[in-house]
């Protein structure tokens, strides 16, 4: 289905610049998305703090075409080697833009990524990765249709990296980020991530997330395969209605910044998200024995100290621990001497919210 409000303005003629970057950050889910339809079109809203150290920064650099032999012409190189393992994906990525962005079909690109996050740590780097490079490839759309408001840039750019990656339409702007129609979200769509519009209590502001590296390896299950395995799912509409009720539950929530409710909120969609994989069809188990023993001590250590640190988890055996900033000095140390000794080499990640996307 072609979205007309995206389609492409009266173009200016050709661009002067050869080279935009940008830095985007990962974010994590609170209400989670799993389970798409048609081109990256949400089963159900989500909501997610942006992060701010988990970055990616791609500078995007472009000339006039020599060789039309393919479709597109680019390349992409990460962390300073040239990748084409990631080519066929971006090669998708702009078969599915090209009629919003037609320019991708008139030059040769060079896609120049690093990430700030280890490479295969078990952090997903499409979130960060595509809101970056829809970014950059606005900024062009932007040199040539110079009248474009920032509104259209804001909500065509989130739409852009949805066509590359679902989650990340939520990385462009921060704290907190909406993604699907939701009935009491004013402004909230399928097709592009809005910041949240309503009043958040003070114990949000820079709100802290300790990442736990339990496994640092490939993916188990891609995010195709995954989102795929709600189709026919025994419990899919069931857990959709679910998703919508949460976040209902969480506007006031995120008002009176109610911290038990929030905790209970959080770690029910996590385990609902790996409730859905466990009980599909293949089914999945995606946490290791280690994120078990996390939760039971981050438990443990939430029954004790009365602090209210809870956990979240996206389709992966990584433990993302969530504390206010209050709480920081001691939940970090907790990390360290506790938690830690469960991540693959003792790596964790201390990271916290952020305010979304800049141009470098
Ligand atoms: C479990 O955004 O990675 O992290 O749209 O296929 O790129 P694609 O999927 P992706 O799915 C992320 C799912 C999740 C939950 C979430 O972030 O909401």
């Amino acid at each position: 289905m072609t979205i007309t409000k995206f389609l492409p303005g009266k173009s200016n003629g050709k661009l002067q610049t050869q080279s935009v970057s940008y830095q985007s950050p990962s974010n994590i889910a609170l209400i989670k998305y799993w389970g798409k339809h048609g081109l990256q079109i949400p089963k159900n809203p989500s909501i997610s703090f942006t992060l701010n150290n988990c970055r990616t920064t791609t500078i995007l650099n472009w000339e006039e075409r020599t060789n039309h032999k393919e479709d597109y012409e680019l390349k992409v190189i990460l962390d300073g080697k040239h990748k084409p393992g990631f080519e066929p994906k971006i090669h998708q990525f702009f078969g599915r833009v090209v009629e919003y962005l037609p320019f991708v079909r008139d030059y040769a690109f060079t896609i120049d990524t690093t990430n700030s996050f280890p490479h295969s740590s078990g952090i997903a780097s499409s979130a960060s990765g595509f809101s970056a490079l829809a970014l950059c490839l606005m900024e062009m759309e932007r040199e040539l249709n110079p009248q474009m408001s920032q509104k259209t840039f804001d909500q065509k750019a989130s739409f852009i990296a949805r066509l590359g990656s679902g989650s990340g339409c939520r990385s462009l702007k921060g704290p907190l980020v909406v993604w699907g129609e939701h009935p009491e979200i004013k402004g909230s769509s399928d097709i592009y991530g809005v910041s949240y519009p309503y009043a958040v209590h003070e114990v949000f502001d820079n709100y802290q997330d300790a990442i736990l590296l339990v496994d640092q390896g490939e993916k188990q299950v891609s995010s195709t395969v995954g989102h795929n395995l709600m189709h026919n799912h025994a419990y899919a509409p069931s857990r959709f209605n679910q998703a919508i009720e949460n976040l209902s539950s969480l506007i006031p929530v995120l008002e009176n910044g109610d911290l038990d409710q929030f905790v209970n909120i959080v770690e029910s969609e996590a385990l609902t998200l790996h409730a859905m994989m466990l009980t599909s069809n293949p089914y999945f188990i995606l946490m290791k024995p280690n994120t078990l023993k996390i939760i039971e001590e981050l438990w443990q250590y939430r029954r004790e100290t009365k602090i209210p640190v809870c956990f979240t988890l996206d389709a992966g055996a990584n433990v993302h621990v969530l504390f206010p900033q209050n709480n920081r000095e001691d939940v970090q140390d907790f990390v360290k001497s506790e938690l830690s000794s469960y991540c693959q080499d003792n790596r964790y990640i201390f990271d916290n919210v952020g305010d979304g996307a800049l141009k470098l």
